[in-house]
Formats: C-alpha cells, structure tokens, sequence
C-alpha cells in the first residue's frame, strides 16, 4: 500500500515535471522558430531553397539540412557561399550578427 502510494506520487512529480518544464522550453524554441523565419522571409532564401515544402529549387532543399551540415558549415555558407563553391550564386548573408545566430541554430536544427 505504502509503496503503491510511493509510485504514484513519483509518477506524479514526474508528470508535473515534465508539464511544467514544458512551458519553459516551448517558447524558447518557437520564438527562435519565429524569428529566423522572418529572416528568411526578409532575406529571400525561399526563393532559391526548399524550406519545410515551399521555396524553389536554385539550391538544395534544406529541410533536413540540420543533417547533413553541421553550426560551423552553415555558418560559414552563410557568411561566405563562394568560399566553399566559388560559382555559388547565393549573395552573402547580410544581416546582424543576431541575426546571423539565430538563422544558423534553427537550420542546424532542421533535421
Ligand atoms: C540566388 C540563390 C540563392 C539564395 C537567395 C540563397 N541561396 Fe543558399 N544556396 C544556393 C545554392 C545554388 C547552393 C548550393 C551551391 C553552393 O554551394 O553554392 C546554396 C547552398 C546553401 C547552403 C548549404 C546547403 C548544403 O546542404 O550544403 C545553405 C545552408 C544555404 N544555402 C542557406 C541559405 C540561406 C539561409 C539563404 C538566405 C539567407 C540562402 N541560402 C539564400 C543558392 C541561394
């Protein structure tokens, strides 16, 4: 008896643990979520990128690209696309360094 009471309660910390915490990491995310899809809204990466089933198809669809690419490389595209494919016709990211860090951890998230 004692010990049933003892899992229940434990399964109930446990699920309030796990509801609470919820709440402190959902924005966290979406608003990172938020933010970089204006940039790349303001940013026009749509028109050569597939993001998450819409965009075109000058570069590779980068859905998943969280996969493939790690921060670093992603970073480096972004700030630099010819140094890495010197026929690149992607533009150099122009933006703040804010910017810049919020776009580069959403699409390395992207997997
Ligand atoms: C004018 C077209 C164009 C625009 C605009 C553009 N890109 Fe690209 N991008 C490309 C092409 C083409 C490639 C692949 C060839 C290369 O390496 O340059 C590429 C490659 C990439 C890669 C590497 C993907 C991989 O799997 O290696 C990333 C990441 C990327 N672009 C992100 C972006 C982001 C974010 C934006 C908006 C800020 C953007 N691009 C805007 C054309 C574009």
């Amino acid at each position: 008896m004692t010990l049933l009471r003892t899992r229940g309660c434990l399964a109930l910390i446990l699920l309030s643990f796990i509801f609470h915490a919820d709440p402190f990491v959902r924005p966290a995310l979406a608003e990172t979520e938020n933010t970089a899809e204006a940039i790349i809204e303001k940013r026009k990466c749509r028109r050569c990128h597939t993001i998450l089933g819409e965009g075109g198809a000058v570069g590779p669809d980068l859905s998943v690209v969280g996969t493939r690419r790690d921060a670093e490389f992603i970073k480096k595209k972004l700030l630099h696309p010819k140094s890495l494919q010197p026929q690149s016709p992607m533009p150099p990211f122009r933006g703040t360094e804010s910017e810049l860090e919020t776009l580069v951890a959403y699409l390395s998230s992207l997997k």
